[in-house]
């Protein structure tokens, strides 16, 4: 099945398929999730609080980017500036930075990167399309913090065009709230910036903006008090911009360019799996699902529904065996840490990794001849022609697997310790339990290999 092909640089993103996301910044203090800002509906007198005090005194890249090899990942996806404004590098378009922020004064990206290169691996940058802090950013009823301002007290958040009020009145709400403020300025910032991330810091191999929000009605796109999309961020010029600067950057498919020639290169599903390989307007696209360790991308303290290792080794399985990849995210606390929770993690899945990794790099959807068994998930190798068996529930005894295995499959084993799995079932069983015609039945240990979830690495004729 054919692939849409990609303008950027997907040859490498295909088989890495494992990346880490990084979501650091000042809402790592307050460590109530990264939306803090705009969810309380802080000012920024209040939220100002989060500069004055941000100082990552334990911050040390080596241990970060050492984290992420052990665990297995191949890139890093950091966010350069998130949507409360904050720059983690020493942008000249700014003070709201990490330079400047009188604990910190330094420049976090730069050796960030470097430590992770120093790891070969690769390099990307998230930006945000939404700034709730710069001053020419139009304040909307959607997401932003003083969104209040146009919604008047009792409307509900995002009511704006509808009910309550008279319509000239809430216009001249708008008028007021955003009286002195120029999109079109933002846009060009915007654009400034990314041309400093893409002219300074060397090659760069994604680009993650986050995210577009168009209003709900056509007529409504040029009122950016009512959503923002590509005429907000004057997508179709900064695209141009992003693939005369760095012409094989990844880039995701964020900026609202939907039916623009090489307007993305791939799909970013979030907090949710794909049923099967993501396609659009019926073509399998290049995709990566990124996923939280609990429910909140900034560090958040009181968390408490953290994802076990099983489960997300599991959701690994699940996007390679679709076609996809994974971008699994931490965010660090304020003095820079990963925390416990978080090695925790990336612990378990390095230790899997070490002995897996064959069925996930180089890995992708099995062809459809073989059919996957209950409780399992499929991956396959194109170049060494292997098959992977990832088993989610240990089975009972035996392994039936239909399709082609049957005549395809000369030897099977265990991934973790090369151990021989015999093919193909007793008289005594199949006279007690059948065995069908076209199926080749693997007979499995009674326990289960001490491993968190077990893969049969299979050889094919
Ligand atoms: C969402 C959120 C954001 C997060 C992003 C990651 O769009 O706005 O906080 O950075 O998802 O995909």
């Amino acid at each position: 099945m054919t692939i849409r092909p990609t303008t950027g640089d997907s040859s490498w993103f295909v088989k890495d398929r494992f990346g880490l996301f990084i979501h650091w910044g000042l809402y790592s203090l307050p460590a109530r999730h990264e939306w803090v800002k705009s969810a309380e509906k802080m000012d920024d007198t209040k939220y100002d609080l989060y500069f004055k005090n941000f100082e990552p005194d334990l911050y040390d890249p080596n241990v970060w980017a050492q984290a992420a090899a052990n665990a297995g990942m191949k890139y890093f996806v950091i966010t350069t500036k998130h949507h409360d404004g904050f720059c983690l590098w020493d942008s000249k378009l700014t003070d709201y930075k990490s330079t400047v922020a009188p604990n910190c004064r330094r420049d976090l990206l730069r050796p960030m990167i470097e430590a992770f290169r120093k790891r070969d691996m690769r390099v990307g940058l998230y930006h945000s399309l939404i700034d709730w802090h710069h001053p020419e950013y139009f304040i909307d009823n959607r997401n932003h913090p003083q969104r209040d301002k146009i919604a008047s007290p009792g409307e509900a958040d995002g009511m704006l065009d509808q009910g309550g009020g008279s319509a000239a009145r809430k216009a001249q709400a708008v008028a007021d709230a955003n009286a002195g403020r120029d999109q079109g300025k933002y846009a060009n910032y915007l654009h400034g910036q990314v041309r400093e991330l893409l002219t300074e810091l060397g090659l760069i191999d994604v680009l993650w903006f986050d995210f577009s929000f168009p209003a709900a009605q056509n007529a409504d796109r040029l009122n950016f008090a009512l959503g923002k999309g590509r005429e907000a961020w004057k997508s179709e010029e900064l695209l141009k911009l992003i693939r005369q600067l760095q012409p094989n950057v990844l880039l995701d498919n964020r900026l609202d360019l939907p039916g623009v020639e090489s307007s993305w290169d791939f799909a970013t599903p979030e907090q949710a799996q794909p049923r099967k390989w993501v396609e659009i307007n019926g073509t399998r696209v290049v995709w990566e699902a990124c996923q939280t360790l609990s429910g909140s991308w900034g560090y958040h303290r009181d968390e408490s529904s953290w994802r076990s290792t099983e489960e997300l080794i599991g959701t690994l399985v699940d996007c390679v065996s679709k076609g996809g990849n994974l971008l699994l995210n931490v965010g660090p606390t304020g003095r820079g840490e990963f925390d416990a929770r978080a090695l925790n993690c990336l612990n378990g899945i390095g230790e899997w990794m070490k002995r897996h990794g064959r069925s996930i790099y180089g890995c992708t959807e099995a062809p459809a001849e073989f059919t996957c068994p209950r409780d399992c998930r499929l991956t396959y190798n194109p170049e060494t022609k292997r098959l992977y068996v990832h088993l989610l529930a240990y089975p009972y005894k035996h392994l039936h697997l239909d399709g082609a295995f049957a005549e395809r499959v000369e030897y099977a084993q265990f991934l973790n310790d090369a151990s021989q799995i015999k093919l193909g079932m007793d008289n005594w069983h199949a006279n007690q339990i059948g065995s069908g015609e076209r199926t080749l039945t693997l007979n499995l240990p009674q326990r289960k290999p001490d491993v968190t979830i077990p893969v049969v690495e299979l050889y094919l004729k």
